[in-house]
């Protein structure tokens, strides 16, 4: 298993890679809507496994994150925590970001709930007002992301 995380770069393997995360969020997210940002993949055997794609406010500090799933079959196995370590350490040390906002889904607020987000909103306003789409029947909630601490080994 590795984590990754690319954009539109060109290179064959990368877009391979972002199309099957792209198929992956179509049939577990079927209202998404069609842009995307960054994303960080769990790749296992040279095949996508799932992903978060996020866009990074870099001068608020904070990023969006948009989509985030892993494929049915290997649901509950941990892959879904292992990712988003990975996405606050890149997040923290590559965008320079402190916090996360997403409108969860009903059904993933348990999951956000265990990776350190809530529902009440600590970022003022004005940092993150007007830059985040509101998305019906969503919940939005908020992760800080520790300053210091080794997300990943
Ligand atoms: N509700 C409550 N708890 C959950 C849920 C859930 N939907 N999914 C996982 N958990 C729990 C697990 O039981 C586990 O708890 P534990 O640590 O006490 O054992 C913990 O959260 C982490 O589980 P993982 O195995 O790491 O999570 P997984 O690999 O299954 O990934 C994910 C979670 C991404 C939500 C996955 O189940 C999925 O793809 N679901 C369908 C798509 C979806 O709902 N995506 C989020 C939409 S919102 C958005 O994209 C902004």
């Amino acid at each position: 298993l590795k984590f990754v995380c690319y954009s539109n770069d060109g290179v064959d393997e990368h877009m391979v890679w972002l199309i099957g995360l792209k198929n992956i969020f179509a049939r577990q997210l079927p209202n998404m809507p069609k842009e995307s940002h960054k994303s960080v993949m769990v790749i296992r055997r040279n095949h996508v496994v799932g992903g978060i794609t996020y866009r990074p406010y870099v001068s608020q500090k904070f990023g969006e994150i948009a989509f985030c799933a892993i494929t049915a079959d290997e649901q509950v196995k941990g892959y879904g925590t292992r990712l988003m370590n990975h996405l606050k350490q890149h997040a923290r040390d590559v965008d320079g970001l402190t916090h996360f906002l997403t409108y969860a889904d009903n059904n993933a607020v348990g999951y956000f709930i265990k990776q350190g987000f809530t529902k009440e909103i600590h970022l003022e306003k004005d940092r993150w007002q007007g830059y985040i789409k509101d998305y019906d029947g969503g919940i939005l909630m908020e992760c800080k992301i520790d300053p210091k601490l080794p997300y990943i080994d």
